[in-house]
C-alpha cells in the first residue's frame, strides 16, 4: 500500500510517519512537506535511509508541484495533516492560513480525485466549533462556529471536503481532534513551551486567568484513531476524537512545575490571546461506537512520559529554538530530493 502523507515533518505528522513505518511495514509513505518553520526533518532521523519513505519539499497548494507528486506516485490514500496550526500566528497574520490550509486543502481533493485516490483523509480540529460554556460537549453536530483566523481556515477546509463529498462522490472523511501533546511538538505550544522554559528557569507566559479548558490527547491516541477512521469509516463521515482530559491551562502549567521540581514563582501571567476561546471538550463517543476507537493513555501517564522525553531530549527542542535545526535539512538532503 502506498500513501501519501502531508506534513509529515511536523509535530503529529512525524509522529504518524514514525509509528506507521514502525508498525505497518506494508505501508510505503510519500511525505510532502514545505519544511516551513514547524517542519523538522530531524524528528525522521530515526527511518533516515528507510526505502519505504521517500520525501519530497513541496508546497501543497502548489497545483503544479503537487501534480507532479501524484503523477509519479499510485496512491492508495492521501493523510493530510499539513497546515499552519498556531493560533497566535494566525492573529499577527491569517494569510498563509488561508494559502496553506483552505487552497491546499482543495488542491489535494482536486488531485485525489483526479488520481482516483481510494480514500482521502483530512486532519481536522476541534477549534472549528468554537468554544463552550462550563457546561457541554462538542459533538459532530455542533455547528461550525469559528473564533480566530487558524480555526476559521480549518472549518473552511473542512467545508470544502464536505463539498467534494456531497458534489462529486469523493471518498472522503474526517478527524476532528482536541489538543495534542507528546514528543517532537514544536515549543511554541503551550505544553512544550512550558517544560522548555522550566528547564531553563524562564518565566512561564500564562494568557489571561489561565482558567481556559482544553481536552488533552496524546499524539499517539490521536494517530492511532486517525488510520482506524480511514480504515473503517464511511465515506463522508466525520469523527469527533479526544482524550476524556479536561484540564486548565494553569492547573497543567502546575504540574509540569510541580513534576519538574520548579517553584511556581515562575509562573507569569500575560495580557490574554484576542478571542481566547473559553473551554474545548469534545464527545468522542461515536468513535468508540462505530469504530470500537477510544484513548488508551491518561493524561497524567502521558504528561509524565512527555515531560521525560524533552528532559531527555533537550538537544532537540534547543536545537529548534536556536534555528539550527534548519540547517540540517541542506547538510542531510541537499539536492537529492526526488518525486
Ligand atoms: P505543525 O505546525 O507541527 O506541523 C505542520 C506541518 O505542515 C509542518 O511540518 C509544516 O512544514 C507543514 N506545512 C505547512 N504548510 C504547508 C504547505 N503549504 N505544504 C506542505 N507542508 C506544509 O502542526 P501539527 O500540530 O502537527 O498539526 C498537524 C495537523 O493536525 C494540522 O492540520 C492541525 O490543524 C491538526 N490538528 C492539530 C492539533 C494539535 O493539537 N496540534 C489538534 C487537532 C488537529
Ligand atoms: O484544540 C486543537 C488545537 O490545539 C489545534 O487545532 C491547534 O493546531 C493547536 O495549536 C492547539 O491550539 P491551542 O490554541 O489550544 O493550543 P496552544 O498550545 O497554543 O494553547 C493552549 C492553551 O494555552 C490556550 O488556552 C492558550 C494557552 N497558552 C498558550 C501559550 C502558547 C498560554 O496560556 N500561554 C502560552 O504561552
Amino acid at each position: 500500500m502506498k500513501i501519501l502523507v502531508t506534513g509529515g515533518a511536523g509535530f503529529i505528522g512525524s509522529n504518524f510517519v514514525l509509528n506507521t513505518r514502525a508498525k505497518r511495514p506494508d505501508v510505503t509513505i510519500v511525505n510532502v512537506d514545505l519544511l516551513t518553520y514547524a517542519g523538522n526533518l530531524e524528528n525522521l532521523k530515526a527511518i533516515e535511509g528507510d526505502d519505504k519513505h521517500l520525501f519530497v519539499r513541496a508546497d501543497v497548494s502548489d497545483r503544479e508541484a503537487m501534480g507532479a507528486v501524484f503523477a509519479a506516485h499510485e496512491f492508495d490514500g492521501v493523510f493530510h495533516f499539513a497546515a499552519e496550526s498556531h493560533v497566535d500566528r494566525s492573529i499577527l497574520d491569517a494569510t498563509p492560513f488561508v494559502q496553506n490550509n483552505v487552497l491546499g486543502t482543495q488542491v489535494l481533493l482536486d488531485l485525489s480525485r483526479e488520481h482516483n485516490v481510494g480514500r482521502y483523509l483530512q486532519v481536522s480540529t476541534d477549534e472549528v466549533y468554537g468554544t463552550l460554556g462550563a457546561e457541554g460537549l462538542f459533538t459532530e453536530d455542533t455547528p461550525i462556529a469559528p473564533n480566530s483566523p487558524y480555526a476559521a481556515s480549518k472549518a473552511a477546509a473542512d467545508l470544502l471536503v464536505r463539498a467534494a463529498v456531497n458534489t462529486h462522490g469523493m471518498n472522503a472523511v474526517m478527524t476532528r481532534c482536541s489538543n495534542n501533546y507528546g514528543p517532537f511538538q514544536f515549543p511554541e505550544k503551550l505544553i512544550p513551551l512550558m517544560i522548555a522554559n522550566a528547564l531553563e528557569g524562564k518565566p512561564l507566559p500564562v494568557y489571561g486567568d489561565g482558567q481556559q479548558i482544553r481536552d488533552w490527547i496524546h499524539v499517539d491516541d490521536h494517530n492511532e484513531a486517525v488510520w482506524v477512521v480511514f480504515e473503517q469509516a464511511e465515506a463522508g463521515a466525520v469523527y469527533n476524537l479526544g482524550g476524556n482530559a479536561e484540564r486548565a491551562n494553569l492547573d497543567v502549567v502546575k504540574r509540569i512545575l510541580s513534576e519538574l521540581g520548579k517553584g511556581e514563582e515562575l509562573i507569569n501571567y500575560v495580557e490574554d490571546r484576542p478571542g481566547h476561546d473559553r473551554r474545548y471538550a469534545m464527545d468522542a463517543s461515536r468513535a468508540l461506537a462505530d469504530l470500537g476507537w477510544s484513548p488508551r493513555r491518561t493524561f497524567e501517564e502521558g504528561l509524565s512520559e512527555t515531560i521525560r522525553w524533552y528532559i531527555e531530549q533537550r538537544d532537540w527542542w534547543e536545537r529548534v529554538r536556536s534555528g539550527a535545526y534548519r540547517d540540517y535539512y541542506e547538510a542531510q538532503y541537499g539536492s537529492r530530493l526526488g518525486v
